[in-house]
């Protein structure tokens, strides 16, 4: 894929969650366009892309289309509910479209540019170090003691572990940018083997598209270089439109994904083990296990109380409150 999706590859990407050559793309990459724009654009125009911080791309069109948004959308998010975060802001993009392929990249300066790292850098970077397996781990949020029993236990399994948390605009009331990197910076400068892990940060915007999403992510970071990939609990998700575990589904209905799924249990902290615990590795009921919600880790954040840091370790719960306004608007 070089560019923006056609309406024509909308339509076996809704369908088989693959582009009409059968490579898996589970989710549209599509540029709206303003009916202005949409009424003056031709065939063949070659446009210059730009955002808040200025031009970055060049993009030749090739076909200008109509979609029927709420129809293509609620087969992308899986509902029809206003309140979905993703859903809403893809209706808010209007049912106009361009397609095309980008001809040309513009000197642009990314927020974190030096600790960004693109796929032929990573793909140099583990083959320099000699990682031959390396599990990829997404994320939009700061690490909770639950993300980190991930980690150890795909470090269990491969050579490195490359953390790629998403950084960009998210919905309101997720971390900011700068927060979620310091707090990964905290926690794997005190608690992480630092020959094994990279965190490098992805700038791309979160659809809460769940088991979509899923897929997407992991083609991402096989992009990357990575050879493994970590879904858990409601990877990707939001509220309960999915499934705790149908972004797993999603991703092993595909043979030829070339990214191995690490497939994980929901963790909670079980307070009769005094430990952090896949669900029914310990045999303690529901009363006794603490959730990692991101709602209540970001209550706790707020309020100030740590909660005797079962959710969050101290140094990077001390990290995120050390920020005046830790949260997107
Ligand atoms: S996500 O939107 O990027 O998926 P989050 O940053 O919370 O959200 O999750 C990152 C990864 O950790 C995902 O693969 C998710 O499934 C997993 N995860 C988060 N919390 C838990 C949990 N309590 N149990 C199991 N997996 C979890």
């Amino acid at each position: 894929m070089k560019g923006f999706n056609s309406d024509q590859e909308i339509e076996t990407i809704l369908k088989e969650q693959r582009l009409p050559d059968g490579t898996i793309w589970s989710l549209p990459a599509l540029l709206p366009v303003s009916d202005k724009d949409y009424a003056s654009l031709r065939d063949n125009d070659e446009i210059v892309l730009r955002d808040a911080s200025g031009p970055f791309a060049v993009l030749k069109v090739n076909h200008k289309f109509t979609i029927d948004s709420i129809s293509v959308g609620r087969k992308i998010f899986q509902t029809d509910d206003i309140s979905h975060p993703g859903f809403e802001k893809f209706l808010r993009n209007g049912n106009h479209y361009v397609s095309g392929e980008i001809t040309g990249v513009l000197p642009y300066s990314l927020p974190f540019n030096e600790r960004t790292a693109f796929p032929a850098d990573t793909r140099a970077r583990f083959k320099k170090i000699g990682w031959k397996t390396v599990a990829a781990f997404q994320t939009r949020n700061i690490p909770h003691r639950g993300h980190e029993f991930l980690h150890m236990r795909a470090l269990s399994e491969t050579d490195g572990l490359f953390i790629n948390p998403v950084i960009g605009k998210k919905k309101c009331g997720d971390f900011n940018d700068d927060v979620i990197i310091k707090s990964y910076d905290m926690l794997t400068s005190l608690y992480y083997p630092e020959n094994r892990v990279f965190v490098s940060p992805l700038n791309y915007e979160m659809q809460y598209a769940g088991p979509r999403e899923a897929l997407q992510h992991a083609i991402m970071r096989k992009n990357f270089g990575a050879t493994h990939f970590i879904i858990g609990r409601d990877h990707a998700g939001v509220g309960n439109y999915y499934g705790p575990f149908d972004a797993q589904k999603n991703c092993e209905s595909f043979d030829d994904l070339g990214i191995e799924i690490l497939k994980f249990n929901a963790v909670s902290y079980c307070k009769m083990c005094s430990a952090v615990t896949f669900s029914g590795t310990c045999g303690h009921d529901s009363t006794h296990k603490v959730e990692f919600s991101g709602t209540d880790v970001r209550r706790m954040i707020s309020s100030g109380a740590p909660e005797n840091h079962i959710m969050v370790r101290k140094e990077v719960f001390n990290a995120v409150r050390s920020f005046s306004k830790p949260f997107q608007d």
